[in-house]
């Protein structure tokens, strides 16, 4: 049985998200997450285009045993230096190098001829291996790429040393179909690609991404390049989680193992979704909300008669568990640092674990049942805390039928003072938010609100996520409370922190590497 291997690139291509942008503790503490996930691969970021980015590869390099920790560069000299010196310190390091090799990206970006590409292509895998024998070669666009041209440089990357050779469909625009067969043609027309590890990397832009990398094991990759929730560019990349679980549950099909812990996918999803402010769709397979509800009388039916009448997967394989009551109000603190460990959340810090036991306290206080859902993002809101710059001190609000004006008080503390503001608007959000607006030294537009329930009942924590731009930046506010209009407030006041702190990657930023390779 052949063994797929997983290459997580969420730190590089999916921190390439719009409007994402993690700051080293949050992507050590993805990193740590994907070694847990038992990922063979971590593509930790692509060291050239800053200090910050090289620091993080730096420091992953340093501290994240187990994985294969890998740094993108193009093919450059400066790029494969500096992507050496990053990773020098792993355990295990790969240098991935990459050009293109369709004509529209040589003739409008790379401005270079194929022989060109070539010349460059084979001279900078070989340089790529004087530093380490773990090298990745990858040719964007191969999809909308010349297939002749395609085998050449397949040819070369691995007559130059090539270990791992990543066929990326950069633009979402192949079909299952094609990108099958484009897979077997290499091993057809470069019999050497037998001795390496084909790579599979695609672009979800016709939502065929998965059905692609799939198709694509069946001809022979033996890698596939994935991101948690399928986060990246554009439309984003294959989710890993579900080529896991296809691979995992349709063993008869694909007849390969894998090296995933797939009781780790829901944590890690839920983290990255947290930490990149991206929310996982309520269906989305594997990991979203809904993806083990039984909703239908018919299928709920069935379900309790037998779990295997509507499921393919249980919930438990994948990291899950029923929203069952886990704590009460009179839980003591030893059985909720307990609970924590038991749901993977160890070696938090007195501090943190001093705070979190306070939220639980004032939540079972509010709240029925404290349910394990709710101690995940307990810890998850207090995970992602940015210093405290402005503190909420009070909100108050009133609104009714019968022509009430929504009206809503606000009263923030600052470094240098407590400042308060009231506003009305259509309800009391927008009351707040008004109230807020005029509080806010660096204006911000409100790009998207999203308010979900974690859990049911009328008692469950809201979950608000706002999308703001400030200027050039992007960024995300988050926050819970089993008040709506508070957690509104509370995810608006983390903006203004994020803000304060300098958080949020500008366009500018993102666009500042060119590819000219
Ligand atoms: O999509 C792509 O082609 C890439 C390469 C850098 C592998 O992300
Ligand atoms: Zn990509």
């Amino acid at each position: 049985m052949a063994y797929v291997k997983f290459f997580d690139t969420t730190l590089r291509d999916g921190e390439q998200s719009p409007g994402v942008a993690l700051n080293t503790q949050q992507k050590l503490d993805i990193a740590h997450a994907l070694a847990r996930l038992k990922v063979d691969i971590i593509e930790a970021g692509f060291p050239i285009t800053s200090q910050g980015d090289f620091e993080c590869v730096n420091e992953i390099a340093k501290q994240v045993r187990g994985p294969v920790i890998a740094a993108l560069a193009r093919t450059h000299r400066a790029d494969i230096e500096r992507a050496a010196e990053a990773i020098a310190p792993a355990e295990k390091g790969r240098i991935h190098v990459f050009t293109s090799a369709s004509d529209v990206h040589l003739e409008h970006m790379l401005r270079k001829t194929r022989a060109e590409v070539l010349a460059l292509s084979d001279e900078m895998v070989r340089y790529a291996r004087t530093f380490v024998e773990d090298v990745e070669f990858s040719a964007q666009d191969c999809m909308r790429a010349d297939p002749e041209f395609v085998y050449e440089l397949v040819r070369v990357a691995i007559a130059a040393g090539a270990t791992t050779v990543n066929v990326p469909d950069t633009t979402g625009y192949g079909t299952p179909h094609d990108y099958g067969a484009l897979i077997r043609s290499i091993f057809d027309n470069v019999p050497e690609a037998a001795g390496i590890t084909i790579s599979t990397h695609c672009h979800d832009d016709l939502g065929m991404a998965t059905a692609n990398t799939l198709a694509a094991v069946e001809n022979g990759a033996t890698q596939v390049e994935v991101t948690i929730n399928g986060i990246g560019e554009r439309a984003g990349n294959t989710a890993l989680e579900e080529v896991a679980m296809a691979l995992y549950t349709r063993r008869d099909h694909y007849g390969h193992d894998i090296g995933i812990d797939t009781r780790e996918l829901y944590r890690t999803s839920r983290l990255v979704s947290r930490y990149t402010g991206m929310m996982v769709q309520p269906n989305k397979a594997v990991v979203g909300e809904n993806a083990f509800a039984h909703e239908a009388g018919i299928h709920q039916d069935g379900v309790i008669k037998h779990k295997s009448t509507y499921e393919i997967m249980n919930a438990e394989l994948v990291g899950r568990e029923a929203g069952v009551l886990v704590m009460g109000k009179h839980s003591g603190r030893n059985a909720f640092r307990q609970r924590l460990a038991e749901l993977g959340y160890e070696g938090l810090a007195k501090e943190q674990l001093d705070a979190l036991f306070t939220q639980f306290k004032a939540l079972a206080d509010v709240k029925q049942s404290v349910t394990s859902e709710d101690l995940r993002a307990l810890v998850e809101n207090q995970l992602v805390k940015v210093a405290e710059t402005y503190r909420l001190e009070h909100v108050q609000f009133q609104s009714g039928s019968g022509g009430m004006t929504p009206q809503a008080l606000v009263r923030l503390r600052t470094p240098e003072e407590v400042v308060e503001a009231t506003a009305t608007g259509s309800g009391p959000v927008d009351a707040a938010f008004s109230a807020l607006r005029s509080i806010t030294p660096v204006p911000f537009e409100l790009e998207s609100y999203d308010l979900k329930a974690i859990g049911s009942g009328t008692d469950a924590l809201g979950e608000v996520t706002i999308r703001v731009a400030a200027g050039d930046r992007t960024l995300y506010g988050r926050a819970i409370s089993t008040d709506v209009v508070q957690a509104s407030v509370l995810a608006y006041v983390d903006v203004m922190n994020k803000l304060a702190a300098g958080a949020g990657r500008s366009k500018a930023e993102a666009r500042s590497i060119t590819m000219s390779l």
